[in-house]
């Protein structure tokens, strides 16, 4: 049986656990140094079980030790976002978890593929991957797929089409100037730009590149987490099936689209080595000054963190 170790047990962490237990893929630990929440609510989630019929083992742990031969380790720990923050103003406290994690990490998964969703996602991911030093296909960050449902589930509403024969894009950074792009997103093969006029298509771009914050509005003491935790589930699964699923994560790039020294969100194959591959699409000059643009953002952001 695989194993997947989730760090941080909030929303996010203990939703991601739960789908994972779900989809009866591996055995779980989920990892929190608040004592007692992992453990509490791993119980939980392994009382489901014979009433979901999953077989995995669940535990809650605040040992480290208990990582060790994981597969894949989720990282979710850190501080979420309130009403009115953006997702940077999170970085000076999520950094410093981060690099702790990411030390216990080395220490007793060093083998593990490491997914990353803790915010800023792409300053974040940066550090995990310098922390670690690791290759870049081993420590990536769950952001673009999260982004590309959100992009989806929209476009079903506004079409009242269904969502599964929605097939959507969005590259960049996880923030406000991350790239939904219609020209890559089709309904059954068909182009998206063909089936909605320009405003339609403008209007769910701004609200797709807002829904983090719209969610954050409502809940006011909270991110999301239903949607991101099913982002995570599904990466973790095209990992360990190794799949070859290509979805938008973001990856250090070594001169794709013409950038380096950064994490973006760009389409990846994703196997049991992690993002085996970065896919190069296509990208018309107005959609790759969006790019950059997106990566002008991320790296004031990385500029931050440099030593
Ligand atoms: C969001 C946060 C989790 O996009 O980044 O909802």
């Amino acid at each position: 049986m695989s194993k997947v170790a989730v760090i941080g047990s909030g929303n996010v962490g203990a939703t991601t656990v739960q789908r994972l237990a779900e989809l009866n893929i591996a055995d779980i630990v989920m990892l929190d140094i608040v004592e007692g929440m992992p453990q509490g609510k791993a119980l939980d989630i392994l009382q489901a079980a014979p009433l979901i019929g999953y077989d995995v083992d669940v535990i809650g742990t605040n040992d480290y030790a208990d990582i060790s031969d994981s597969d894949v380790v989720v990282v979710t720990a850190g501080i979420a976002r309130k009403p009115g923050m953006e997702r940077d103003d999170l970085l000076a406290t999520n950094i410093k978890i981060t690099q702790q994690v990411c030390e216990n990490i080395e220490k007793y998964a060093p083998d593990a593929i490491i997914i990353t969703v803790t915010n800023p996602l792409d300053i974040i991911t940066y550090a995990a991957l310098r922390c670690t030093q690791s290759d870049r296909n081993r420590v990536f960050g769950m952001s673009g797929l999260l982004d590309s449902g959100r992009f989806a589930s929209f476009i079903a509403q506004e079409i009242n089409c269904s969502v599964k024969d929605i097939n959507a894009m969005v590259l960049g950074g996880h923030g406000d100037s991350m790239v939904p792009l219609p020209g890559h997103t089709t309904v059954s093969g068909i182009p998206l730009t063909s089936l909605m006029d320009e405003d339609a298509i403008n209007r769910i771009i701004k609200r797709t590149v807002n829904a983090g914050a719209e969610i954050v509005g409502h809940l006011k003491t909270g991110s999301a987490f239903y949607a991101p935790s099913a982002a995570i589930a599904c990466m973790t699964e095209a990992i360990l099936k190794d799949t070859k699923r290509i979805v938008p994560a973001s990856v250090q790039l070594d001169g794709e689209y013409g950038l380096k020294d950064i994490c973006l969100g760009v389409p990846v194959k994703l196997g049991k080595k992690g993002a085996e591959e970065i896919i190069e699409l296509e990208l018309s000059s107005q959609e790759m000054a969006a790019l950059e643009r997106s990566a002008n953002a991320v790296k004031e952001g990385i500029a931050k963190i440099r030593p």
